[in-house]
Order: structure tokens, then sequence, then C-alpha cells
């Protein structure tokens, strides 16, 4: 991995600071359809069909998930390497295998789509 990429990462998985009001773009309709059938299948058992959460995962329409708090980049890393608990009290989040890099595009895609239509809860809620 070269240093720039390295640091960006770094800075996705520690860049738990700032919170950002950012404006979600609309999303590809195709990409967020594939992505729905994606998350309900790999994510929704944890953060909800809804995205509203259950009682072993987060709302993924908490504040604390915005794009300019938890970019795209951190749903890949939480994916590949799994999530230890900082920001709940869930236990921790496993890898999710099975995924390309593909996928985990669609999925964010459906997550941000939803965002967009549904605005944000706060955090801590
Ligand atoms: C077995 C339950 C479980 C499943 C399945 C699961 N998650 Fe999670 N996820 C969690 C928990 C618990 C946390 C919260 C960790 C914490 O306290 O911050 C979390 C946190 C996250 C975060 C925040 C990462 C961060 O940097 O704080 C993202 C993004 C995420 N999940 C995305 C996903 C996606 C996308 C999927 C499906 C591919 C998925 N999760 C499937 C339990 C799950």
């Amino acid at each position: 991995m070269k240093i720039p990429t390295l640091l960006a990462v770094m800075a996705i998985v520690t860049g738990c600071t700032a919170a950002s009001e950012t404006t979600i773009p609309v999303q590809n309709p195709d990409l967020v359809a594939e992505g729905e059938q994606l998350y309900a299948a790999s994510c929704a058992e944890c953060h909800g069909a809804d995205l509203r959460g259950t009682d072993k995962g987060p709302s993924l329409l908490s504040e604390v998930y915005e794009p300019g708090h938890h970019g795209d980049g951190a749903f890949l890393v939480a994916v590949v390497g799994g999530v230890r608990p900082h920001h709940w009290d869930f236990g921790p989040m496993p890898p999710i295998e099975g995924l390309t890099p593909e996928d985990v595009e669609a999925i964010v895609a459906f997550i941000r789509e939803t965002q967009r239509v549904e605005g944000f809860e706060p955090y801590p809620p």
C-alpha cells in the first residue's frame, strides 16, 4: 500500500471527530436496487431492514454515519476488517464474508440514498 493510501485509510479509521453537514447526492437507481438486495442479505440482521438498527447493531441513519463523519471508505473498512465497538454497546461487528468492493459500493449507494430520503437521527439517540 502506498503511503498516501495508507494515510487516507488511517484518516478514515480514526476520523471520528468533526461532524459536518454534507448534502448527499441522488444515487444511481440501479446501484441502489442492487445494494438493497445485498444489504438485506448481509447487513439487515444487525442494522435493520429499514436501517434503523436492531438489538444487535446500530441504526445507520444515526447522524454519526453521515458522509462527512463516516465516509464511504469507512464502510469498506468495516465490512473487510469488522468494527471494534466504539460508538455503541452492541459489541463488535464481525468481518462480513463474501462481498466484493463493488458489492460494498452498491450497499453504500443504497444506504446513502436512504439517508438522503429519510434524514438522520440524533447521536447520541
Ligand atoms: C453481526 C451484526 C452485524 C452485521 C451483520 C453487520 N454489522 Fe455493521 N456494525 C455492527 C455493530 C455492532 C456496529 C457498531 C460498532 C460500534 O460500537 O461502533 C457496526 C458498525 C458499522 C459501521 C460503522 C463503522 C465505524 O467505523 O464506526 C458500518 C459502516 C457498518 N457497521 C456497516 C455494515 C454493513 C455495510 C454491513 C453489511 C455488509 C454490516 N455493517 C453488517 C454489527 C453488524
